[in-house]
Parts: structure tokens; C-alpha cells; sequence
């Protein structure tokens, strides 16, 4: 064991270091570390991003530690659709946001309609480009007069927050899945009423009693409220808190002991503690108390985690003093280190709520990007190692998506994904946003192709010229069934390939993917429709027929795609009536969709499959030919085999449309 990667362990649980040099990364790049559904994502706040607000925030800035003023921050909100595209850049399936209470309800009981529709805007954006909203309800700011009634401090003001809470979810909760409550209650009750950092910038532990409570109160009234509303059930609520993590300074150290444990105790363990029992003792109070609906108040945890902080009973309470470290710790620019071992601990000590985890901010300020690439290697790597070992893990939010006002730290602590000229406004991608976005790419769910121009010639006269995708079973076209399975699957980018009567899906939508569509000037045949799509075609997608639902589970099939490195995947059953192709040792070995088979053909190709488009480029022509016919024979040996017994429906029939109109009235019942 060398120096740095000592292990101490004690009744506090374990301090680990690791010797980083050693540890193999290269899982991250080549898409092996993470499932392939796991939630790709970036997150901002309000107050941070959008510039011109007016809350408790600009009002406490002139006396705040750094002095700096909010201002116009990263003029997010004139800059809607270019920021957007800066999401889009990194590769994210998913973003967090806030929503500005205090634009949105300047005054009490006044609402901006314009700011609301704002807001909506966004959300239909984000979900245009397949990417899924998550909405924070309060990240740090309070509107003025709310926060002169006294915001947390009283119990009677939380209404008002509610009343704003459900009016937005009444909003936006058609399209939003993911709302976080409340944003660090901790953090909110400790800058403002211990450390004095936030507004209101007071001294007082009988306030931070009081607020902490107030905080638990108010999020577990509005999981309640939320729940209990139109699209409550079916929308992922939870409380986001930072685990910062407290070691003693000297382990042997009893009073170091002492006070690492006090302060674990304070900042985490009686959060964490009241959302599991429903009973909270607010930091430094001598008693439990009873919090009506907390326990089991969320859905899944937000975790935000940064660091560890060594304890001593003479710990700085200004950060203007550097924070002590271990010797062998790098400095972030904030001066707390950089200890992605700890992420793992933020885990287990979440992980007691068995609800699913949400990394919901990860992120170091490193305004010359020379430690952000290895910050996120490390925490994705723990991050990763954790999943391994069976902790719920479903997503990771870097904070942040660019340069924004750090709070009391001004403008000085740069936490960007993207670098902000203050100045200009423009923004950069840095070295560690490049990375990022690369093993965001390598491991999201393929882009899916999916071939829906093929008529409806065999279905009756109404539907001779029509693309067979568009027909209607179970109340919605096939094409739109397919759509939202694929969408349940993690994917978000959809290519439809709709043959020579493309103009019949003129209007064709599907909110939260991104929709894009290739027409044919002449019938090409299967082949021909992916040659004639090959530049919208990215490097692997997964290939499915329009006018077939086949529900299978996308995960196995990718991840055994990309671990067998093969150039096609293919999804074999062995469970139907005829058969098509012979599968030995996972290989296809022959395929025959025409006539009769023979006896040693064991399987029927099911109709999803996993493509790497250099196949297309390799074998592809002008003019119309059959994908099936040419390219599984020709790579006959090479093609990798998925077996799942799914059943498929196809709609090749007037007999076959019925069974799969039933199946879906079925399935609805
Ligand atoms: C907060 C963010 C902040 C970040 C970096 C988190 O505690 O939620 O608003 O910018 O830490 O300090």
C-alpha cells in the first residue's frame, strides 16, 4: 500500500484514498462504464444563469463576502436558444434547471404570465431536441416580498410556496417528469443562519432550528401537494441534498472525532434520518419532532456532492481561511480538494432511503480547466464502480453547464463546462466540456432509424397508398406505439425514413424526441431507404421496422452490442411459428426470409437490431434494394445474435392488425 491509498476506519466510517495513477479509465470512453439508459446531465440554477432578477439575492449582494452583484449574470434569459444549443453540444439526455419565483411571482399573488411562458418555452424546446427536463422549485432565492414576510423563518409563509409549487407543476407537469423540491436545505439554513453568507446573513442557531425545520416542512408538503395532483403519480419528485462529508483532522484525535461527527450529524445524518422515519431533529436542537407526510417524501434523492472537510474543534467558519487538507489533496479553486472517493460514501449514506439516487451536481471550480477532465473521470469512475456494486444510481448532472454568479463567491469561482467571457457573453467549451460530452456520447442510447415507409398494400383499399406506420391501432397510429416505447427506452433521437409518400406525415410529432425525417423521391426498398438516409445516419443506431411492435428491452441489446464489437446485432426468437435464419454459438450462420427452410434453421429474425453505420457505407447502393436479403447473408458470420423471446407484432394482415389492435386495448385496460 503506498502513501495515498491508506484506509482508516473507524466507528466514523472510512476515509479511502485512492493512488488515482492505477486506475484503468478507458471503460469511460468506450461506452462499457454506465447503462446505456442512464441520465446524461448538466444543471443550472436561476439565479446563477439568467441575469436582470430582482430577490433576496440582489438585494444581499452589495454586502455579500465578494460584493459582486448578480447582474446580468450569463444573460441566460435573452439567450434562450444559444444556450440551448450548448446543452445539445454536450451530448446530454437530460438538464436541471430552477425556476425564478421571483419573476414569476413578483409580488404576492401577482403572476407573470410572460415569465411562466417563458419557462414553458423552454420545456418545449428541451423536449423538441429529446432532451428531458428537471425542474428545481426553489435553488437559494426567494422573491422580496416573501422574503419580508420572513420566508422560512415562519411556518404560516410556507403556503405561499406551495401555491407557487403547484401552479407551475400545473404548468409544466403534461411535460416534466423530474421536479426536485427543494435545492440543499442545509446548505440554505447554514450560509443564511449559521455562517451568514446567504440572506438573510444572520447569526443565529435558534433561526437555523427553525428554518431547517420550516425546510422539511414545506418539501414534504409539496411532495404531497404535487402528488396528490393531475400527473402526480406519474412524476419523479424528490428532495436534492449535499452530502458534504466530515473526517476528523487527527483520527487518533478524540475532540477531532467529536466534532466531525457533530457536524456529519448536523449537515447530513438528521436529513437524511427525517426523510427515512418521518421524525426530524433540526441541526443543534435536543429533540425529534413529528413532520407530517416526510417520511418517504421522495421519489429518488438528489445528491450534490464536492468534497469532505476535515474537522477540528477549531474549524475556520470564514472561508476566507483555507480548509485543511490531507497532503497528498490537489486545492480546487474554491480551496476545499478535490476527494472523489467520498462520492462513494454520499452513496451509502443515502442508499439507507432505498429510494433511487440522482447525482443531481458534481462539478470543481477550475477556471483554467487543468483539473476539471480528471474531476470527472474520478467521480465517474466512482460513480460508475458503485452501480457495479449494486447501488440505484440512475444519473449524473455535472455542475455546470457554464461559468455562472457563484453566490457569495461573485463571479471569482468558475464552475463551467463552458467558460463565460463576462464581457462579451461568449462562451467556450473547455477541454473538460469536450470530455464530458464524449463519454456522454459513448454511452447514451443508440439513435433509432426506424423503416416506416412500406404501404399498406395487403390491408384493404384505405390503406393501398398509405404508409403502413401511419395506421391506426389502439386509437394511434403504429408509428406513435413504436415512438413511445422507444422514448421509455432512454432513446431521444429518432430518424424516420418514410419512403416515397413521405408528405403523409407532414405534422407527424412526438413531444421529448428529436424528430427527424428522410422522404424518397422513388420506392428503394429497405437497403435503398438507409443508403439514401446516410448522412443523417449516426455511427451505431438501432434499426426497427414501422409497422412491427416489438417491445423488448433495449438495455441488454446495446450493451451486448457494444461488448461484442460486432457490426450488426441482431434480435433473434426462437419462439415463432416459422423460421428464417440458424443461430450457432451467438453468429448468425444462414438466413432465408423466402420459401422453405431447412431443418436446422432454429430462429426468426425479431426485428430489432443494432447497426454500425459503416455497414451501410461498405455495402450500400444507389437505386432500391432489400437491407435483409443483401447484407444478412453477405455478413452472414459476422452478425452477433441477441436471443429474447419477446413477441413481436407485425401488421402484415387484415388478420394480424386485428390481433394487434386487441393487444393494445388489452394492454390499455
Ligand atoms: C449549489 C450551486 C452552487 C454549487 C457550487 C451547490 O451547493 O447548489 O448553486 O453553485 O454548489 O458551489
Amino acid at each position: 500500500m503506498d502513501s495515498r491509498t491508506m484506509t482508516v476506519s473507524d466507528r466514523m466510517g472510512v476515509e479511502e484514498h485512492r493512488n488515482w495513477d492505477d486506475v484503468d479509465y478507458s471503460a469511460l470512453l468506450n461506452g462499457q462504464a454506465f447503462p446505456t439508459n442512464f441520465m446524461w446531465g448538466v444543471a443550472t440554477a436561476s439565479h446563477q444563469i439568467e441575469g436582470g432578477n430582482s430577490n433576496n439575492w440582489t438585494r444581499f449582494e452589495p454586502t455579500s463576502k465578494s460584493g459582486q452583484e448578480s447582474g446580468i449574470a450569463c444573460d441566460h434569459w435573452n439567450r434562450k436558444e444559444q444556450d440551448l444549443d450548448l446543452i445539445d453540444d454536450l451530448n446530454v439526455t437530460h438538464y436541471r434547471f430552477s425556476l425564478e419565483w421571483s419573476r414569476i411571482e413578483p409580488e404576492m399573488g401577482v403572476w407573470n404570465e410572460e415569465a411562466i411562458a417563458w419557462y414553458s418555452d423552454l420545456v418545449d424546446r428541451l423536449l423538441k431536441r429529446g432532451i428531458q427536463p428537471m425542474v428545481t422549485l426553489h435553488h437559494f432565492t426567494n422573491p422580496l416580498w416573501w422574503e419580508d414576510l420572513g420566508a422560512f423563518e415562519k411556518e404560516e409563509n410556507i403556503i405561499y410556496w406551495i401555491r407557487f409549487s403547484s401552479k407551475m407543476f400545473e404548468c409544466l407537469s403534461d411535460r416534466v417528469t423530474w421536479w426536485c423540491t427543494i435545492n440543499e436545505p442545509a446548505v440554505y439554513a447554514s450560509m443564511g443562519y449559521v455562517l451568514g453568507e446567504f440572506p438573510p446573513g444572520q447569526r443565529s442557531f435558534k433561526k437555523t432550528r427553525i428554518v431547517s425545520l420550516n425546510l422539511m416542512r414545506a418539501h414534504a408538503r409539496c411532495y404531497r401537494t404535487l402528488k396528490s395532483m393531475e400527473n402526480g403519480a406519474d412524476a419523479q419528485i424528490g428532495l436534492v441534498k449535499n452530502i458534504n462529508l466530515f473526517d476528523p483532522y487527527r483520527r487518533w484525535n478524540p475532540l477531532h472525532r467529536f466534532q466531525a461527527n457533530l457536524l456529519d450529524g448536523m449537515f447530513n445524518r438528521c436529513w437524511i434520518k427525517g426523510l427515512k422515519t418521518g421524525r426530524f431533529k433540526p441541526p443543534s436542537a435536543l429533540r425529534s419532532i413529528a413532520v407530517e407526510g416526510l417520511k418517504d417524501s421522495s421519489d429518488f434523492i438528489g445528491v450534490n456532492y464536492y468534497t469532505h472537510l476535515l474537522a477540528t474543534p477549531f474549524m475556520p467558519t470564514k472561508v476566507e481561511i483555507d480548509p485543511l487538507i490531507r497532503p497528498w489533496e490537489e486545492r480546487t479553486d474554491f480551496r476545499y480538494p478535490m476527494y472523489a472517493e467520498g462520492l462513494r460514501r454520499a452513496f451509502e449514506m443515502v442508499a439507507q432511503l432505498n429510494i433511487p439516487i440522482i447525482v443531481t451536481e458534481n462539478g470543481v471550480a477550475d477556471d483554467d480547466d487543468d483539473m476539471r477532465p480528471e474531476h470527472i473521470r474520478r467521480h465517474l469512475h466512482i460513480t460508475s464502480e458503485a452501480i457495479t456494486d449494486g447501488f440505484d444510481i440512475r444519473g449524473f448532472y455535472h455542475w455546470s453547464l457554464m461559468d455562472n454568479f457563484e453566490w457569495a463567491e461573485g463571479y471569482e469561482q468558475c464552475f463551467g463546462l463552458y467558460h463565460v467571457d463576462f464581457e462579451t457573453q461568449e462562451r467556450t467549451l473547455r477541454t473538460s466540456g469536450e470530455l464530458y460530452a464524449s463519454i456522454a456520447k459513448a454511452h447514451r442510447m443508440p439513435q433509432v432509424v426506424i423503416l416506416a415507409g412500406g404501404l399498406g398494400t395487403r390491408l384493404g383499399e384505405k390503406t393501398e397508398h398509405m404508409p403502413k406506420s401511419l395506421i391506426e391501432v389502439g386509437g394511434k397510429p403504429i408509428l406513435t406505439h413504436i415512438l413511445d416505447w422507444v422514448q421509455g427506452q432512454g432513446c431521444n433521437r429518432v430518424l424516420v425514413l418514410t419512403g416515397h409518400h413521405g408528405e403523409q406525415f407532414d405534422g407527424f410529432t412526438h413531444t421529448g424526441l428529436d424528430l427527424a425525417f428522410v422522404q424518397e423521391t422513388e420506392q428503394l426498398g429497405t437497403g435503398g431507404a438507409l443508403w439514401n438516409a446516410r448522412d443523417h445516419l449516426e455511427d451505431e443506431f438501432i434499426l426497427l421496422w414501422g409497422d412491427d411492435y416489438h417491445p423488448i428491452d433495449y438495455v441488454p441489446l446495446v450493451q451486448s452490442h457494444r461488448s461484442k464489437s460486432s457490426p450488426l446485432t441482431m434480435t433473434v426468437t426462437t419462439e415463432h411459428e416459422v423460421m428464417n435464419l440458424q443461430v450457432e454459438d451467438g453468429r448468425l450462420l444462414k438466413y432465408s426470409k423466402e420459401g422453405d427452410v431447412p431443418d436446422d434453421f432454429n430462429g426468426y429474425e425479431a426485428g430489432t437490431s443494432v447497426v454500425n453505420k459503416s455497414i451501410v457505407l461498405e455495402h450500400g447502393k444507389d437505386g432500391a434494394w432489400s437491407w435483409e436479403n443483401t447484407i444478412y447473408p453477405s455478413l452472414a458470420k459476422q452478425i452477433h445474435v441477441h436471443l429474447d423471446a419477446t413477441k413481436f407484432w407485425d401488421m402484415g394482415t387484415p388478420e394480424r392488425l386485428q390481433k394487434l389492435e386487441d393487444f393494445f386495448n388489452e394492454t390499455r385496460r
